[in-house]
């Protein structure tokens, strides 16, 4: 009887994780596969994956010393410690398919699976990256025809994370397959990262899939269906403050669809990358936890300056990120160029960001913070968390930002 009442309490909690982790859209899994998902549980992602990537920094000069580097970094720097544990080989690792199909890898990677050894001796975990169609975007061979084969290699090595990036897909599938039928476009490119979800499922290894098409036909409607655990809500990132804006301001609606094991993915971080200003860098990484989104750090982490270094270790906006309730923050309201965006976090606290989104410091000043459209009555006591210092909100109290800055307060008791 004991063993009967745990299972059908086991059964119970993975049928309401099972509900929790979808989108309100999604089908609810009939009874036989509640029973396979506890077979296979893919407890991947329950809060958005941290790490980094080589791409925004590296593009295509990443290699196996690089990787080396950065995966050491992690480590020597205190990130790991901080939760960064992805370390995720972006395009340009490719080389030839062998007479049997086999993709080896090229020359700037000698051999992979010792290179996933490495990495995990080191506590952290390994990503690679792929495209569902022939070519990748950096014209590096893809996993069109051979998504078994590629699933089952990436596990023998050890991989623990795939990003797949629809790319040449669009011309060699896509507009050849079903031209100017956008319907039969989206069924056929669903059905292609759904081939690969299923191919890594069926390896036994957890895998983290992370789905790069750009924010194309609804992605976070029907992702977390096919097994999706992070979808790109848009086109590439760059290390500028206008197109992280712009990325920013593109996230705002999502909302519901992110939670844990299933999240919308900005883009990885221009953290310390390009010409972004110290407040511009901060006001990236205060959105990003904002959003929930993952933290895939895009710089390089053998040269980073003691500004950057603090921000991408601010442990306390780590944790809003981090946050296991995984509710999205959303877009409070806007007063000019002043955005209020607020996230409700575990236990009733809840993140309030000020941001200054214009150019110009003066451009909405005074800006006068309106607790009242937060849902908040009266005064606020609460940690900024880029002082670390206490601070107390009150209403219509004047908040004077530099341009592109941001004030990101929590609240643990709000009012
Ligand atoms: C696309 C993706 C980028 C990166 C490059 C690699 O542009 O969106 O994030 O992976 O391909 O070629």
């Amino acid at each position: 009887m004991r063993i009967l009442a745990s299972l059908s309490l086991a059964v119970l909690a993975l049928a309401s994780f099972t509900a929790i982790s979808q989108t309100p859209s999604a089908p609810q899994a009939p009874p036989h596969m509640v029973t396979m998902q506890m077979a296979l549980p893919q407890m991947v992602a329950q809060t958005p994956p941290m790490g980094w990537n080589s791409w925004n920094y590296f593009a295509s000069k990443v290699d196996d010393k690089g990787v080396r580097a950065a995966a050491d970094q992690l480590v020597s720097t205190g990130m790991k410690d901080a939760g960064y544990i992805y370390v995720n080989i972006d395009d340009t690792w490719q080389g030839e398919r062998d007479a049997s199909g086999v993709l080896h890898p090229n020359a700037k990677f000698p051999d992979m699976k010792a290179l996933a050894d490495y990495v995990h001796s080191k506590g952290l975990k390994i990503g690679i990256y792929s495209s569902p169609g022939p070519k990748t975007c950096g014209g590096y061979e893809g996993s069109l025809g051979h998504e078994e084969q590629d699933a089952q290699m990436y596990a023998a090595w050890g991989i623990d994370y795939l990003k797949y990036d629809l790319c040449s897909f669009i011309g060699a599938v896509l507009e050849k397959q079903a031209p100017n039928d956008h319907a039969e476009q989206m069924r056929i490119m669903i059905a292609a990262y759904d081939k690969m979800s299923k191919a890594l499922k069926a390896t036994g290894r957890p895998i983290v899939l992370s789905l790069c098409q750009y924010g194309w036909d609804a992605v976070w409607e029907w992702a977390p269906s096919i097994g999706g655990n992070l979808w790109r809500t848009t086109g590439d990132i760059t290390p500028e403050w206008d197109r992280i804006y712009s990325i920013i301001s593109q996230q705002a609606g999502l909302e519901s669809y992110a939670g844990p094991g299933h999240w919308n993915d900005p883009d990885m971080l221009e953290v310390g990358n390009g010409r972004l200003n110290l407040a511009e860098n901060r006001t990236h990484f205060t959105l990003w936890a904002m959003l929930a989104a993952p933290l895939l750090a895009g710089n390089d982490l053998t040269a980073m300056t003691p500004n950057v270094k603090s921000i991408l270790l601010n442990r306390d906006v780590i944790a809003i990120d981090q946050d296991p309730l995984g509710r999205q923050g959303v877009r409070a309201y806007s007063d000019g160029e002043v955005e209020v965006w607020t996230r409700q976090l575990q236990g009733g606290a809840i993140a309030v960001a000020i941001v200054a989104v214009g150019d110009s410091r003066y451009s909405t000043h005074p800006f006068h913070l309106n607790l009242v459209k937060l849902g908040l009555h009266g005064q606020q006591s609460g940690k900024d968390l880029w002082t670390g210092k206490p601070i107390t909100l009150t209403d219509r109290q004047p908040i004077e930002l530099e341009s592109h800055d941001v004030l990101l307060v929590r609240i643990d008791t709000p009012r």
